[in-house]
């Protein structure tokens, strides 16, 4: 099943605003997809995201890496991991599990991670619900819309 929980529109002058608002609203959730196209917005928003969490490493574009790992400290100083991953070359869920996707997920479902997915579409069966289905679609070139959905 699956719900709307939130849209926003956001321009680049706006996306920290949106990545705050972004986090209070989908606080508890451990489990991020993030769909759109080539040049959507998926990496530019998640930084964001990772910029107000005050991730500790520097964060760098997955590009080269299919999983990037930080590190941050949530409330009640726990100290929180943060997988970012791009499955964009991953050729379905047999390849994704190959290359360790599943046991992040597994640290996630557990509470001690979040995983940032971009092009979750390669693997959409390894994704354990409930999970938030968030799909940036472009406006025009400055504009992105956001939609967000959990799926249960
Ligand atoms: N409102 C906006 N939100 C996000 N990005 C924007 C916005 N307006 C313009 N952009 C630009 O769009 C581009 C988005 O690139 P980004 O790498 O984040 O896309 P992506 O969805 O991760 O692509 P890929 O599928 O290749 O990983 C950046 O150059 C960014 O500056
Ligand atoms: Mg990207």
């Amino acid at each position: 099943m699956r719900t709307t929980l939130f849209q926003i529109s956001y321009s680049l002058h706006e996306i920290r605003q949106a990545a705050g608002r972004f986090i209070e609203a989908t606080s508890g959730y451990t489990v991020f997809a993030f769909s759109g196209e080539m040049g959507a917005g998926k990496t530019t928003f998640i930084h964001h995201i990772c910029d107000l969490l005050q991730v500790e490493d520097a964060v760098s574009s997955p590009t080269f890496a299919l999983i990037n790992e930080y590190h941050y400290t949530a409330s009640a100083q726990q100290d929180k991991i943060i997988y970012h991953m791009d499955w964009y070359r991953l050729k379905d869920a047999a390849d994704a599990i190959n290359a360790g996707m599943e046991d992040c997920l597994d640290v996630a479902i557990k509470g001690g991670a979040l995983c940032f997915i971009e092009w979750p579409e390669k693997a959409i069966e390894l994704l354990p619900v409930p999970y938030l289905w968030i799909s940036i679609d472009t406006i025009d070139i400055h504009e992105r819309k956001m939609t967000i959905e959990v799926v249960s």
